[in-house]
């Protein structure tokens, strides 16, 4: 079967081939991410093919030029993460007929790493998060005899093993949406292995741990995009273990912050008027006596002022609004 390849290349000299074609820059907010040229090439594989059969196959038959990464091609290593039609994907585990698109399909670096070349990312931003949720346990005292293991019941175990089968690709942190706008978000994966960590019953930091999950770039400053429990070729799903470190953050008390009082906002207006009340819900979350973060808010407000979307400023209840307080009380917990 013939399939066409359009392979992004990159490399600092900007030295390319003739047949490369420049792309158009990256949109907003990729748009400081170097643009690729484009070169095409065919190849004829079996209908079962993945997108790392053609570019090995590009790469030992047609162009000992093109870089790509990779090492296990069982979709076990996370090496060869990359863009396939402008999402994050192995190119190990992406089928070639099912990313034919228009007859072709485009592979590159996601615009959200930096670029080493061709297909392959500098993960450093990737690492660097990896190591600030630190990724071990510290182990609880008194540590059993020599010879001895910590004991931990088998739910509790069966409990992380969504998080342990993360194989570090960063699919989810590419197209995270926070992270391409805010660089010091921990990020999907990081945070997932945070869970992995402060839920195992060894471990001894869970409190400090969570404390330090909670502060700006942690766990609040997800905007559940679902891009990571989309994009995540082995199902750890990040965003469940974010929401699970939530809830055992504010357990543990740490609720002053932006992420939690936004939330508590939020709940509190609907359960009072049965919906939201956009006018206080920004002061809320920011806190009512922080002045200097109150005035970082003013050109938002008045971005959505001039953009017309100025809130009612008489919040009213809807009609049958008891039945919303029912549901807040039934649920119990926090907000009852
Ligand atoms: S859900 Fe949150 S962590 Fe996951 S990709 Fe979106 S912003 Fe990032
Ligand atoms: S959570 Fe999933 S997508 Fe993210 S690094 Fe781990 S395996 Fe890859
Ligand atoms: S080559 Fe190892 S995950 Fe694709």
């Amino acid at each position: 079967m013939q399939f066409t390849i359009e392979v992004g290349r990159y490399n600092p000299q900007g030295t390319y081939d003739q047949s490369a074609v420049a792309g158009a820059p990256y949109p907003p907010p990729w748009d400081k991410a170097p643009p690729r040229r484009y070169q095409t090439y065919t190849v004829n594989l079996p209908e079962h093919a993945v997108v790392l059969d053609a570019l090995i196959a590009i790469r030992e038959y047609q162009d000992e030029s093109v870089a790509v990464r990779c090492a296990c091609r069982s979709a076990i290593c996370g090496s060869c993460a990359m863009w396939v039609n402008g999402h994050s994907h192995l190119a190990c585990k992406s089928k070639l007929s099912d990313f034919t698109k228009d007859g072709k399909t485009r592979v590159e670096t996601p615009p959200s790493m930096p670029v080493i070349r061709d297909l392959v990312a500098d993960m450093t931003p990737f690492w660097q998060k990896h190591l600030a949720v630190k990724p071990w346990l510290e182990g609880k005292k008194p540590a059993p005899p020599p010879m001895e293991e910590y004991r931990v019941p088998n739910a509790a175990m069966e409990e992380l093993i969504q998080e342990v089968s993360c194989i570090s690709c960063g699919c989810c942190l590419m197209d995270c949406e926070s992270f391409a706008v805010n660089a010091d978000f921990l990020g999907p994966h990081a945070l997932a292995k945070a869970y992995r960590y402060a839920a195992d019953p060894r471990d001894a930091q869970t409190k400090e741990r969570l404390g330090e999950y909670s502060k700006p770039g942690g766990i609040w400053d997800c905007t559940h995009c679902y891009e990571c429990v989309t994009q995540c070729p082995k199902g750890v799903a990040p965003l469940e273990q974010i929401l699970k470190l939530r809830r055992m953050a504010v357990d543990a008390g740490f609720t002053n912050n932006a992420g939690t009082r936004h939330a508590d906002a939020f709940a509190e207006s609907v359960k009072h008027s049965g919906r939201l009340n956009e006018l206080t819900l920004l002061p809320k979350s920011v806190g009512f006596f922080n002045i200097v973060g109150q005035l970082k808010t003013l050109p938002s407000a008045f971005n959505m002022i001039r953009a017309g979307k100025l809130p009612p400023i008489i919040h009213k209840s809807i009609p049958g609004v008891q039945r919303i307080k029912n549901i807040f009380s039934r649920v119990g917990g926090r907000f009852k």
